[in-house]
């Protein structure tokens, strides 16, 4: 079962909630992904997962879910969420790593991931991962980075960006930051066996100047209406997609609790004060202060 991981985006002790969000004056990218995601979130549901939730920005947006397991590999963040959340049954707090989650097949109904694909090197494993994660029928959001936005089109004609916006490779312009090709990603999505129900484009008007001449409510009202052209063609820095699990899950019968051992695969982990131990191979996860951490080999 346990399987070399690629490297991780460290976060931990990172402000970037703060620094990026709270003071980087970005109302404008935030308001406009919370229409998105009002747009592509289920009504409700039993049990969401979401994947890289930082301090747990958008956590309060998926009121409609009676539980939430927020996932990052930074306990720091997830500490932050926590202060942000409060410590109540409606929310797991779960230190893992994307590409060894820590849960038995087809436990969730939905799953996001937001400006988190964006750190994967090996993004097919990442989806494969939520895959196996969610029932069938479950709708997965996805946010990812493009290569194939319109600035990237430009530099690229004017000759002042060396690398093709229209190749399908990912582009890792910082180290472990990459921006994807909407048709890598659909394909990756095609092969993990989703079906893609809706694209949204984001954040039309996320440059500098827009945001210094016009109003926030303005921006935002235009991005909203521009919003609708996702389906068809995606020239925007960030594109979400609604996906549906549309493939039965391979284990026959459905195990009944949530966590697994990530190491060896065991359905079964047995609950002591402060860890939960696995029954196949006796490793034992911490659970600290109200996170579970399952981040150890
Ligand atoms: C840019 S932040 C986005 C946070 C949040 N989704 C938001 O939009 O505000 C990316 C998050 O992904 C987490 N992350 C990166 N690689 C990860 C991995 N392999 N497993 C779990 N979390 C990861 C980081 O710790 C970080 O909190």
């Amino acid at each position: 079962m346990t399987q070399d991981s690629p490297p991780v985006c460290d976060y931990e002790g990172s402000d970037y909630q703060t620094r990026f969000w709270d003071e980087g004056n970005r109302e404008y990218e935030d308001a406009v992904e919370a229409i998105a995601l009002r747009r592509l979130l289920p009504a409700g549901g039993r049990r969401l997962l979401e994947l890289g939730a930082g301090a747990g920005r958008n956590t309060p947006r998926y009121a409609g879910f009676d539980q939430v397991v927020l996932v990052d590999f930074s306990r720091s963040q997830l500490q932050q969420a926590q202060a942000r959340l409060g410590k109540t049954e409606r929310y797991l707090y779960v230190a893992a790593d994307i590409y060894r989650l820590p849960f038995n097949p087809a436990q969730f109904d939905a799953a996001t991931m937001i400006r988190t694909l964006h750190h994967m090197a090996d993004a097919p494993r990442a989806i494969e991962q939520t895959g196996r994660a969610l029932q069938t029928g479950g709708v997965f959001i996805l946010e990812y980075a493009n290569k194939r936005h319109l600035k990237s089109i430009l530099r690229y004609i004017l000759g002042r960006q060396k690398w093709s916006p229209f190749t399908l490779e990912p582009e890792e312009f910082v180290a472990l930051n990459f921006d994807f090709h909407p048709k890598a990603v659909r394909s990756w999505l095609k092969g993990c066996g989703f079906a893609v129900e809706r694209q949204i484009t984001v954040s039309h008007f996320r440059a500098p100047l827009f945001k210094r001449v016009f109003p926030l409510k303005l921006l935002t009202g235009l991005d909203a209406l521009a919003q609708y052209t996702g389906n068809w063609w995606q020239l925007t820095p960030s594109v979400f997609v609604r996906a549906r699990l549309d493939r039965p899950v391979p284990d026959a019968a459905p195990v009944a609790s949530l966590f697994a051992c990530p190491a060896c695969g065991n359905a079964s982990l047995n609950e002591e004060p402060e860890a939960l131990v696995c029954s196949g191979c006796g490793r034992r996860w911490p659970v600290e202060d109200g996170i579970y951490d399952f981040r150890g080999k």
